[in-house]
């Protein structure tokens, strides 16, 4: 069964616009957890624009899932890591000005710092994750950071025209299938939505998805239950047809 992973930063952000203690994200996380939501993912930004540390310490205590923390290779912020031990660490590009997470990570430029990380990550008991383009001539870079597993970035595909889409399913598929015969778990995310999720759940070997900004926008007039709920329903469907 694919699992779904809730990105719960932007009830945080909607939180952090007026300052107040409400919506509360545990309250959130309750939510998704009892809706079938598998584990709750939450994006702690150099800039902190949507989650803090303090939520994070309070979210990997709390929970009764787990989280998947996405981070950039930052010092700051893997000092919080290292501390709050979050079960799993995704590592993404970040840049200051970007709206939200842009391209998979560059491990051709960056492989040095980013195998750092993971031994780190790794030997603190953490399962690294490295948010990426689905590049099958990269994946003995890949290899070489020593993370376990990939998220693929799905953001080509969810931008994509209707007629260019099958193209960009068909390289994920190859993506995935070299990964799997790689022994490297595969995930994948960002863009997905009610409408364009079953195709990728029909992609045999990607094993869990993360998202965040569709189901905290439909909880504006569904609800946070009935999003989470709706969501799974699709990706549960699209497993057996
Ligand atoms: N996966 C990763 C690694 C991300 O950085 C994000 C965005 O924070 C997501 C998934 C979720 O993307 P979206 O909010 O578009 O569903």
């Amino acid at each position: 069964m694919i699992l779904l992973g809730v990105n719960i930063d932007h009830i945080a952000t909607l939180r952090n616009a007026r300052g107040t203690l409400y919506p509360s994200l545990l309250t959130a996380a309750g939510i998704v957890e009892q809706n079938g939501g598998d584990f709750i993912t939450v994006h702690l930004r150099e800039d902190r624009r949507h989650i803090k540390e303090d939520d994070l310490y309070m979210l990997t205590k709390s929970v009764s899932t787990y989280i998947n923390l996405e981070m950039a290779c930052n010092e700051d912020v893997l000092k919080h890591a290292l501390n709050a031990k979050p079960y799993k660490i995704t590592l993404v590009p970040e840049r200051r000005e970007e709206l939200t997470t842009e391209g998979g990570l560059n491990v051709v430029k960056n492989l040095n710092k980013i195998t750092e990380y993971c031994s780190e990550l790794k030997n603190a008991g953490i399962i690294v994750s490295l948010f990426i383009e689905p590049k099958i001539n990269e994946i003995d870079l890949f290899l070489k950071t020593g993370a376990s597993e990939l998220e693929i970035h799905t953001g080509k595909y969810a931008e994509a025209k209707l007629h260019e889409q099958n193209a960009i399913l068909n390289e994920i598929k190859k993506f995935t299938d070299e990964a799997l015969k790689n022994k490297l778990r595969v995930c994948a995310g960002h863009g997905l939505n009610y409408h364009n999720v079953q195709a990728i759940c029909k992609i045999k070997g990607i094993e869990e998805l993360n998202i965040g900004h569709s189901i905290i926008s439909q909880s504006i007039f569904l609800g946070l239950a009935k999003s989470v709920y709706e969501m799974k329903k699709l990706i549960r469907e699209a497993e057996v047809l």
